[in-house]
């Protein structure tokens, strides 16, 4: 493990990861509008308990006391996301500025205690508005995205420095078009392969607006990967295992780094063909900055009947998500992309793991497979910079227990417990060993926020 004599580089930056939805709470103030996540949880059957994004941790007002337990965590970095709905209530239109002063004040107290802000502009909660247009499956949405994009970044370009533009495009897209179980919940594989399009697209098109009007910025979007290794030496599982990581990774890794979707998966290029217009591919793969890597399991594939099969690995440990506990997945992963894609830089912008803490009587919350999980798949990422994967910094999922989509509060991810019947913060102990792993490491001085264009 690495220590004060083995280090990650100088100027890696270790931070905790959250999203708008899944923390703010307040979502009927200051002139926010409906989400479809709102509209979702309002339906009865989808979240469970019926829960929903109100009043999750309240962060909307308790954001300067869990900046400051982000500063007694040491932290180089915060990744937030900013909530469409309450910059633009009805989609398209009249900004709101209002909401964007929220975000305002949440950059500033971060820049006060030396955090630097990585927000990501997109992190599920389209506006019901949009929705109610067509949603992602129309070429609108993407315009839409990109008018929501520009007040943004002209609001906060003068401070935030790193930009991701959409967080993990195949989940928004499949579990929430094809599968029904995240909003907006439709069910149509044809509706989830033209929101994937979509998604892609309109984050190419942020991409120019964004440089425009922040020259200095560093521009990327999150992705949720997972190696995918076969069951066996056979051929047929090999060929199902390449399957499962074209539909799941080289779906978006082939056009955002080459400019092509992957030419293996049939089907799915014939559903995509009729939303692909000339220039999209081009608008998709410019340049990025760095890639963000949302990284939590691997994948063990067999060849089934009808199609590729997910094999449970039972000897292995499982998260309370039923995930696999494998942190070389994530070695292996950041070595893979390194080598067939080389993007310039990778933050690995989300990992972590749910157990079902408990508060002790001595009011504590002991998390050790937690603990254990940060610290292998710390490990797992320094052997992957040793191999020369260009990873430039780490984002523990999450820093507080948060509602967990469909799962409501059930599923605990953070470093920090919530009690939610009083919100009460009550750091963990994987909170306290992560400080002191980050207090553990040498550290050079930040670069100065960028001045705007
Ligand atoms: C990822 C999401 C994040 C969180 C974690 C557990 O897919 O990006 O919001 O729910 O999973």
């Amino acid at each position: 493990m690495p220590n004060q004599n083995s280090s990650f580089p100088l100027d890696f930056l270790w931070g905790a990861a959250t999203a708008s939805y899944q923390i703010e709470g307040a979502v009927h103030e200051d002139g926010r509008g409906e989400s479809v996540w709102d509209r979702f949880c309002a339906t009865p059957g989808k979240v469970r308990n019926g829960d929903s994004g109100e009043p999750a941790c309240d962060f909307y007002h308790r954001y300067p006391d869990d900046v400051s337990l982000m500063r007694d965590l040491g932290l180089d970095a915060f990744r937030f996301s900013i909530a469409w709905p309450r910059i633009v209530p009805s989609g398209r239109g009249p900004i709101n500025q209002a909401g964007l002063d929220f975000y305002d004040r949440l950059v500033d107290e971060l820049l006060a205690h030396d955090i630097e802000p990585f927000a990501t502009l997109f992190h599920w909660d389209t506006p019901q508005a949009l929705e109610d247009a067509g949603g992602w499956p129309s070429r609108a949405t993407a315009e839409a995205f990109v008018e929501y994009t520009d007040a943004v970044v002209r609001r906060l370009g003068d401070r935030v420095q790193h930009w991701i533009t959409h967080n993990e495009p195949w989940v928004h897209a499949w579990i929430g078009h094809s599968w029904g179980q995240h909003a907006p919940g439709r069910t149509s594989e044809a509706d989830a392969v033209a929101a994937a399009h979509h998604l892609l697209l309109s984050h190419g098109w942020a991409v120019d607006v964004i440089r425009a009007i922040t020259p200095g910025a560093q521009v990327g979007i999150t992705l949720n990967l997972a190696h995918s290794y076969p069951a066996s030496d056979l051929p047929e599982d090999e060929a199902a295992a390449w399957k499962v990581d074209g539909e799941g990774n080289r779906w978006f890794l082939d056009p955002l780094f080459r400019g092509t979707y992957p030419a293996d998966l049939l089907e799915r290029n014939e559903l995509v063909a009729p939303f692909v217009q000339d220039g999209d591919l081009d608008t998709i793969s410019a340049p990025l900055d760095f890639l963000g890597v949302n990284n939590y399991f691997r994948f063990v594939v067999s060849a089934g009947a009808d199609g590729p099969r997910m094999e449970r690995v039972a000897e292995s440990q499982h998260t309370d998500m039923g995930w696999e506990v494998y942190p070389d997945g994530l070695h292996k992963l950041l070595f893979r992309v390194t080598r067939d894609y080389a993007p310039r830089a990778i933050y690995v912008t989300e990992n972590g793991a749910a157990f079902g803490d408990v508060r002790g009587h001595d009011g504590q919350v002991h998390d050790p497979e937690r603990t254990a999980y940060i610290q292998s798949h710390i490990a797992a990422v320094y052997r992957a910079i040793g191999e020369g994967a260009p990873v430039k910094g780490y984002f523990v999922w999450s820093l507080l227990d948060n509602f967990e989509w469909a799962y409501g509060y059930s599923k605990r991810f953070g470093i920090v417990y919530v009690d939610y019947p009083t919100l009460e913060r009550v750091p963990k102990d994987s909170f306290y060993w992560y400080r002191d792993f980050i207090g553990s490491q040498p550290r050079v001085p930040r670069p100065s926020p960028i001045a705007a264009a």
